[in-house]
């Protein structure tokens, strides 16, 4: 289903924000930039100041988009706990841009972009698979996603932090300065509604092997060195089953390449979409 969503530009206010009108909301989508057109997907549990170090050295040369996903601080749409609700919200900010659009997608925001591509899109003209992964939960991961919805209602989001910052980061990074506490900060602001929507969602979300050698467009795969979600190795295989695909491994990153190694992942994506965005170039 689609949504009614109108885009009103605010391009002239300081924080370069789009209001966003969905379901008889107003969403501040935050943009920077000019150029082709960038949509970055955020993953769980965070926001789209994640991808803020990225967007920012992307922005030099093209005009980047980073929504919150709903339920987030930013955004007061209601989280209802599917992957397909969220794709359904990514896929009206599509039908409002007026060019060919890169999409950027993080982990859980990778599962939302397969959707997205299941269904077909056709303003998305490239794709770029962050740290995600194509196979759906096994019993085993789904049952830690109901320990996880427990852990969230009997303890809070501060419990989720703890238990996802090990996953998230590498060792190396978590030594970094305060780099572990950013990361904290952004978890701890979420709300646990908008996490056990997270939660339910990628529980349940379909299997989306079958669909990658269907996927027609030109598409890059990042992944960690020491990614313990999305693994090299399963990476890989994503990429060998997506025509055309090629994969660049972060050296030394986990799973939260855009934060640990903004610098390599914005080079890798910035690269990749200026070609895949402009095939004369
Ligand atoms: C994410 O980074 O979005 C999630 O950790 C992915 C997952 O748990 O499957």
């Amino acid at each position: 289903m689609r949504f009614r969503a109108i885009f009103k530009s605010r391009r002239n206010l300081s924080s370069r924000s789009v209001l966003f009108e969905y379901e008889g909301c107003s969403v501040d989508v935050r943009q920077a930039g000019d150029g082709p057109l960038l949509l970055l997907i955020h993953g769980y549990p965070l926001d789209g100041a994640m991808w803020s170090s990225v967007a920012r050295k992307l922005a030099t040369r093209f005009r980047v988009l980073k929504p919150d996903l709903p339920g987030r601080t930013g955004n007061p749409i209601r989280a209802t706990g599917t992957i397909g609700s969220y794709a359904d919200f990514i896929a009206s900010i599509l039908d409002r841009l007026d060019a060919p659009v890169g999409l950027a997608a993080f982990s859980m925001g990778g599962y939302i972009s397969l959707e997205i591509m299941r269904r077909g899109h056709p303003k998305v003209s490239a794709l770029a698979l962050v740290d995600t992964r194509a196979v759906a939960d096994d019993e085993a991961a789904r049952a830690k996603r109901d320990q996880s919805i427990a852990t969230l209602r009997a303890q809070g989001v501060a419990a989720i932090a703890d238990a996802m910052l090990p996953l998230l980061i590498s060792p190396e990074s978590a030594s970094k300065g305060d780099f572990a506490e950013r990361v904290r900060r952004i978890i701890l602001r979420q709300t646990p509604l908008a996490l056990e929507s997270d939660l339910t969602a990628m529980r349940d979300r379909p299997d989306s092997t079958t669909l990658l050698p269907h996927i027609a467009v030109p598409t890059l795969v990042i992944t960690g060195e020491r990614d313990v979600i999305s693994t090299v190795a399963e990476s890989q295989a994503m990429a060998n089953a997506i025509p055309g695909a090629t994969l660049v491994v972060i050296p030394g990153s986990g799973h939260l390449t855009p934060m640990e190694n903004p610098s390599a992942v914005a080079q890798a994506l910035g690269d990749f979409f200026e070609k895949a965005l402009n095939p004369k170039s």
